[in-house]
């Protein structure tokens, strides 16, 4: 099959290879042994392979790798008490081996993909919709009614998270750096929208009638301290990630001044080794579907051959919603 590897971590210009490689076996990692083996059709592109191609993800498998960590498509194979069968279409999250023509994926985190979306959403629903629900509601305990704040609201999670908090029946104000971002999280359905280069801060108070309830932070950086001091009395900052570059530090008393509180969601790490949760998030994820709040948004969708151009774009901040490889 036709894959795209990691052979060097020289970053997203010169690290990746098109080779040609055996088929993967019907294994995962996670579920030795069994495997859901997807024909894939669309790849999506994020964060982490950026890092990977420079070496600097938690996840470092020995050269060469096969990066991608989700995929649309349709199923090969698959336990026999797998939710899918074989000829479904499916979203999959697979964690690495996604960048190719046949992937594999556990089952528990393969899920029907919706007649309403295409294998390009199905590529962009797992890692950023599971992210978004697992942050807002499982980590930063959001409730219909409450207004949040989301930064980088333009990206694939901050899209993902717009929508999902809609979905949860919460008022939303987004944080983007550009015209056409901002365009983009009003199509994600952002309510307000404010500039990161404006007085977001005093906007987001403003807009709140005295604070936020949640902030969603997938981009840390100096604008932390501006998120606690959007809070609302009893507010929580649920910290995604780093795309700004520098990870934050808090002055605690800041938390004991407003009674707020500052919260981490690794979604990775909580679900992997915890099923029923990733069934529970993906049913809820489903439901949104149903009703119409999910719809990922795919920015761009570039040719397998050049997923460099795809890496680069997310690395020089270009990126809006989901980019996807297109692989079949
Ligand atoms: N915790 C978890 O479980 C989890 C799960 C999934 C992803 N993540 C992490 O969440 C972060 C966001 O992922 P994503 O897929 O949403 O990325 P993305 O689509 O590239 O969006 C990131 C956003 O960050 C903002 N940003 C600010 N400074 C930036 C800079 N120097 N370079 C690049 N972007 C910058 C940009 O918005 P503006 O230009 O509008 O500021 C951009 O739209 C990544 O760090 C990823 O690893 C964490």
């Amino acid at each position: 099959m036709r894959a795209i590897q990691i052979t060097e971590l020289s970053g997203p210009d010169s690290a990746l290879a098109v080779v040609d490689i055996p088929e993967p076996e019907p294994s995962h990692m996670l579920t030795p042994g069994q495997g859901v083996v997807v024909d894939v059709r669309a790849a999506g592109v994020s964060f982490p392979e950026v890092l990977q191609t420079r070496g600097e993800y938690q996840l470092k498998p020995p050269l060469p790798f096969v990066p991608g960590s989700e995929v649309g498509g349709i199923v090969r194979s698959a336990p026999p008490d797998a939710d899918v069968q074989p000829g479904d279409r499916v979203a999959a999250f697979c964690a690495l081996g996604g960048f190719a023509e046949v992937a594999v994926a556990p089952a528990f985190m393969s899920f029907k993909l919706p007649e309403e979306l295409d294998f390009a959403q199905g590529a962009a629903l797992v890692l950023n919709y599971h992210t978004a629900w697992f942050a807002l509601r499982m980590r930063g305990r959001l409730t219909e009614g409450e207004t949040v704040l989301v930064h980088g609201a333009a990206g694939g999670v901050g899209t993902a998270s717009l929508q999902v908090a809609r979905g949860l029946g919460a008022r939303t104000i987004a944080v983007v750096s550009t015209d056409e971002k901002e365009q983009v999280a009003r199509e994600a359905g952002a309510d307000e929208v404010v500039r990161s280069d404006g007085p977001w801060k005093d906007q987001a108070r403003d807009l709140s009638e005295g604070g936020v309830d949640v902030v969603l932070d997938p981009v840390g950086g100096d604008r932390f301290t501006d998120s606690l001091r959007s809070l609302r009395e009893n507010g929580r900052v649920v910290v995604v990630g780093f795309t700004g570059g520098s990870i934050p530090e808090v002055r605690v008393n800041r938390l004991l001044l407003g009674n707020t509180e500052v919260v981490g969601a690794g979604w990775g790490a909580y679900v992997m080794g915890r099923p029923e949760v990733t069934r529970q998030i993906g049913s809820e994820v489903m439901r949104l579907v149903d009703q119409g709040f999910v719809r990922p948004i795919v920015g761009a969708r570039f040719p397998f051959d050049r997923a460099s151009e795809a890496l680069r774009m997310i690395d020089e901040r270009g990126a809006t919603g989901k980019v996807v490889l297109e692989v079949s």
